[in-house]
């Protein structure tokens, strides 16, 4: 049976206290509106649409191309929601399917179960539940002596008997059209929250005898999101299923519990991640990296065999069998080529550093382009700003530069060149040539004898 999908995102989400829309809450760096989309997708239906309420415009924004959306200006309940959307797609035929946009853990395996559940048995309606260790706060699957759906009670109109039963609402459903647009017409809002419930749908239908079917999915997979402390618990889960899936393909992980890695980051077999590394989207790590303790890494490639720790890299390249770190922060468009150094207090962007050249402590690289094997003594600045303008600077290749150079940009330093440590250089260096741009040194002998004795007051002895 053809189906079509509704997604439930107009609500508010009071209970995250926060301006950002609910379903626009990040888990492993996508929204939750986008993991279920993700899944739902994949389930295969004829149209998605979205109905947005509560940040409308965001949410909107937010959308992948192909999703349609409708507005329910007010937020009167998930059964009012489903009759906005009803009203937009306009005459439907075969199923719909609805879910909420704050469930970011159902995977397209338990919606398509859902799915192929409805069609295959004769209900006029199929709900997902689950049974849970903490049902408080879900609506209640109530079912008759006979074991079949009856109705579905919210934790707010719950009496003892029914707070006591722990088989939830996953709040996914697969309705037969026909049913849906005829009982959705017919909600009330004489309930504890005075909404239009979706869920009285269910006990309407078996009210006029009409099978409502359950298919019992994971207690994980059907969480809903109400709360940051929720949200956490979801990332948590969500960060246990990335990490296994990357170590049953071979990466390893010193402690999978403490390792982020976000949707849409590719680490390949063979690479390590050490605990407190932060992978973010369009993150790369190839095999043999080591990546960590304490990495963040965003939109960034980690070569192979690469090793990388207690630094920050962002859109930036690292050269395979490359090093950064301990405390290097690579910036957008820094490139170090095959294995090149950035070490301890090594700041560089929008730079190429060639094949093992090494940068190992206390520099600043940018606007600049360095040929290969070549050694940037510790404190080398480039200077590149003069408050208005950015200049560039070119160092050839096997040149090396003195401790604490200034090169003041424009400049270039030709290849094999050497700079005289403590040099300030203004003016181009030609290949092979040494520079000095420092005072020359003068030695005063005796002198600090005497400065001794004139303020000690004494002949100078110790
Ligand atoms: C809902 C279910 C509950 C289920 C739980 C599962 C109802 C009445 N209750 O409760 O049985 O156990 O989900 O997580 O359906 N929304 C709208 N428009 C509205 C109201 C809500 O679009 O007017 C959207 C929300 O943005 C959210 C979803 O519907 O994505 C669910 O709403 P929420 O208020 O979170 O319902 P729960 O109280 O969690
Ligand atoms: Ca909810």
């Amino acid at each position: 049976m053809p189906h079509t999908a509704v997604i439930l995102a107009a609500g508010k989400g009071t209970r995250m206290k926060s301006d950002v829309p609910k379903v626009l809450h990040r888990i492993a760096g996508r929204t939750m509106l986008d993991w279920v989309l993700a899944a739902v997708t994949e389930s295969g239906p004829e149209r998605i649409i979205v109905v947005v309420g509560h940040g409308a415009d965001e949410v909107i924004e937010s959308l992948p191309d192909g999703i349609e959306s409708c507005l329910q200006a007010d937020q009167r309940g998930t059964g009012h929601a489903v009759q906005v959307a009803m009203e937009a797609l306009g005459p439907l035929e075969g199923d719909v399917l609805v879910l909420a946009g704050d469930t970011p853990l159902l995977d397209a395996a338990t919606i398509s179960a859902l799915v192929n559940a409805h069609s295959s048995e004769e209900n006029v309606t199929t709900v997902l539940s689950s049974i849970v260790a903490e049902p408080h706060g879900y609506g209640r699957i109530v079912r008759g002596d006979d074991g079949a759906v009856r109705a579905i009670v919210e934790q707010r109109d719950a009496d003892d008997a029914v707070d006591s039963i722990d088989e939830i609402n996953a709040g996914a459903y697969v309705f037969s059209v026909a049913e849906l647009s005829a009982d959705i017409a017919r909600l009330t809002t004489d309930n504890a929250q005075g909404e239009f419930y979706l869920t009285d749908v269910v006990k309407m239908a078996t009210d006029n005898g009409n099978r409502v079917g359950a298919v019992i999915a994971e207690e994980q997979k059907v969480m809903g999101v109400n709360s940051h402390r929720h949200l956490a618990e979801a990332a948590a889960h969500r960060r246990a299923i990335i990490n296994s899936e990357l170590m049953e393909a071979g990466v390893a992980m010193v402690d999978p519990n403490v390792t982020y890695v976000d949707h849409d980051v590719i680490v390949e077999p063979g690479a390590t991640l050490y605990p407190n590394v932060h992978l973010t989207a369009g993150t790369v790590v190839r095999a043999g990296a080591r990546v960590g303790p304490d990495v963040s890494a965003e939109a960034s490639t980690i070569g192979a065999n690469a090793r990388v720790w207690y630094s920050v890299i962002r859109g930036a390249v690292v050269g395979t069998a490359a090093e950064v770190g301990p405390y290097g922060s690579l910036r957008p468009e820094a490139v170090l080529g095959e294995s090149a150094k950035a070490g301890t207090f090594v700041e560089i962007k929008k730079s190429v550093v060639g094949a093992g050249t090494k940068i190992p402590h206390l520099s600043y690289v940018g606007d600049a382009t360095i040929g290969d094997r070549s050694n940037l003594g510790a404190g080398t600045v480039t200077v590149n700003y003069n408050g208005y303008e950015k200049f560039r600077t070119e160092i050839g290749s096997d040149v090396k530069i003195g401790s604490d150079t200034m090169l003041v940009a424009p400049v270039s330093i030709g290849d094999g060149a050497m700079t005289a440590a403590g040099s300030v250089i203004t003016e181009d260096v030609e290949p092979g040539a040494m520079a000095f741009g420092r005072a020359r040194q003068v030695n005063k002998a005796g002198l600090a004898a005497r400065l001794r004795a004139r303020y000690r007051g004494d002949s100078g002895s110790e």
